[in-house]
């Protein structure tokens, strides 16, 4: 197990239309877990490839705070539908202390290869496709700052 840093808005990598993976291997796995270490060691529920440097279209989500029982490792993902919307508030380890209101699709559907070379679907709605829509973006250089409104800082809307 190895933490990572996490880079923050601002780092041009954060920037960047990530690259497709080409080989599904040891390396990548390894460097998976390492990325999924480092988003538990910093409370997320989820993290993509640039936010630790390296361009390329993987994240992992995991949405479930009590049992981490709920981890999904994704490469090459791509949303493929798309319904309703619905506002919320959001964070990102990329933003440290910021938050701010993002409206998504309330439910999608996510098609990805898995970390064994498996291609998966995933039907998901609620906080799920949301996080899942908002690691997206981060392969394709964009950040929830760039699209979210009432943005404050130190602690979430709703806690107000
Ligand atoms: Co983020």
């Amino acid at each position: 197990m190895a933490l990572l840093e996490i880079k923050t808005a601002g780092d041009p990598v954060l920037k960047k239309v990530c690259e497709p993976v080409q080989k599904i291997d040891k390396r990548l796995r390894n460097f998976l877990d390492d990325m999924y270490d480092t988003m538990i060691a910093k409370e997320g529920i989820g993290i993509a490839a640039p936010q630790v440097g390296e361009s390329i279209r993987a994240v992992i989500v995991d949405v479930d705070r009590n049992d981490r029982k709920g981890r999904y490792d994704m490469i090459n993902p791509v949303i493929t539908f798309r319904e309703g919307s619905v506002v919320d508030n959001e964070g990102c380890l990329s933003c440290p202390d910021l938050f701010g209101d993002v409206e998504r699709a309330e439910k999608i559907r996510v098609e990805y290869i898995s970390r064994f070379n498996k291609k998966k679907t995933l039907e998901a709605e609620g906080l799920l496709a949301r996080c899942i829509q908002h690691e997206l973006d981060h392969l394709d250089g964009k950040l929830f700052i760039d699209i979210a409104q009432n943005i404050t800082r130190g602690k979430k809307n709703s806690e107000k």
